[in-house]
C-alpha cells in the first residue's frame, strides 16, 4: 500500500504570517511517498529518505505498531523550507486513513496532521500540512481555517542555497527586531492582500515576490547567498524572485512561466542546484493513494 503528498513554497507572507497577515502558499509538484508492506512482529523503518531522529515517534503515532515495514521516499531537498516533514506526515496520514477504512478530508488531515508535525518542528504555525493536505494555493492566517484560492498553475525554477536555515532562530530573530521593523512586517502584509485579487496576473506576482524579497532583506532574514540565487534568476529570464520559507538558507522561488531554460541553465553554470517544478501541483496527482 502506498501514499503520497506534496511539499510546499511559500510564495508571499513568510515571517508576516508569525504577526497575524495573512500568507499565500502553494504545494508543489514534489512529493513524498510512503510505502507499506507486509512485516512481522513490530512496524519498522526500512529504506528512508529522509533521516530524522523523531522519525520512529512520528511512525508510532500515525501507524498501527506491529505488522508493516515502511519505505520513504521524497523528490523534496530535506531541510530547505520546502516542507518535506510535512509532506510526509500526510502521507503516512492518508495511509492511515486507507487501513482504518477513512476517507480523508482535509479537516481531518488538517488535525491530525498537526499532532505530526508538531513532533518535528515543536510548534508550526501550520501552513506547510495545510498546504500538503490541500494539494493546491492556499490563504493562510494563524488561528484561522486556511482558505483555497484559485491560481493557475506556473513553472517555477527553485534555486537551493546549499545549506540550511534554522526556522525557530530566524523567528526569534525577527522578534528582537521588533517594534523596529513592523511597518516592514506591516508592508509585507498589505503586499499579500494587494496580490491576492490578482493570482493570474504573473507579471504583477513577479513584482510582488520581488518586493517581497526586499522586505524580507530588510528585516535580516536574507543571505548574500539567497541575494545572489535571486539577481541571478532575474537576470535570466524570471519574472520574479524571493527567497521562500524562514530564509537564513533554504532556497529561492524563481516565477518561470516560459518554463525557466535561461534561469536554470545560468544556474548550473554556476554549480548552483535549481530544478523546475509547478505550483500549484494540484491534478491529476491529488489525494495519491494506492493498494
Ligand atoms: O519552515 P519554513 O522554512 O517553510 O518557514 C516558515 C515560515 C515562517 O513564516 C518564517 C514561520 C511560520 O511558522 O510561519
Amino acid at each position: 500500500m502506498r501514499a503520497s503528498a506534496p511539499g510546499k513554497l511559500i510564495v508571499l507572507g513568510e515571517h508576516s504570517v508569525v504577526y497575524g497577515h495573512r500568507a499565500l502558499a502553494a504545494a508543489v509538484s514534489l512529493r513524498t511517498t510512503v510505502t507499506l508492506r507486509p512485516h512481522e512482529g513490530l512496524t519498522v523503518l526500512g529504506e528512508s529518505a529522509i533521516r530524522d531522529d523523531r522519525l520512529d515517534a512520528a511512525l508510532a503515532l500515525a501507524l498501527p505498531s506491529r505488522g508493516y515495514r515502511v519505505d520513504i521516499a521524497t523528490d523534496l531537498p530535506i531541510g530547505r523550507g520546502m516542507g518535506s516533514s510535512a509532506s510526509l506526515s500526510i502521507a503516512l496520514l492518508r495511509l492511515r486513513a486507507a487501513l482504518e477504512g477513512i476517507e480523508p478530508d482535509f479537516t481531518w488531515l488538517h488535525a491530525e496532521g498537526f499532532a505530526l508535525e508538531q513532533i518535528f518542528h515543536g510548534q508550526p504555525s501550520g501552513i506547510d500540512h495545510a498546504v500538503s493536505a490541500s494539494e493546491g494555493a492556499l490563504v493562510y492566517r494563524r488561528g484561522k481555517k486556511p482558505r483555497s484560492v484559485s491560481m493557475p498553475p506556473s513553472t517555477v525554477v527553485v534555486l537551493d542555497s546549499g545549506t540550511a536555515g534554522n526556522t525557530a532562530e530566524l523567528v526569534a530573530g525577527v522578534a528582537a527586531r521588533r517594534p523596529a521593523i513592523d511597518p516592514v512586517l506591516d508592508r509585507l502584509g498589505e503586499l499579500v492582500e494587494r496580490s491576492l485579487p490578482h493570482l493570474d496576473d504573473a507579471r504583477a506576482l513577479g513584482e510582488a515576490m520581488d518586493e517581497a524579497h526586499a522586505h524580507l532583506a530588510a528585516i535580516g532574514v536574507s543571505t548574500p547567498k539567497l541575494d545572489e540565487l535571486v539577481g541571478l534568476a532575474r537576470r535570466n529570464g524570471a519574472l520574479g524572485a524571493k527567497l521562500s520559507g524562514a530564509g537564513g538558507g533554504g532556497v529561492v522561488l524563481a516565477l518561470c512561466p516560459g518554463g525557466g531554460q535561461d534561469t536554470l541553465r545560468a544556474a548550473q553554470a554556476r554549480g548552483i542546484h535549481a530544478f523546475r517544478c509547478t505550483i500549484p501541483c494540484g491534478g491529476q496527482d491529488a489525494h495519491a493513494t494506492e493498494p
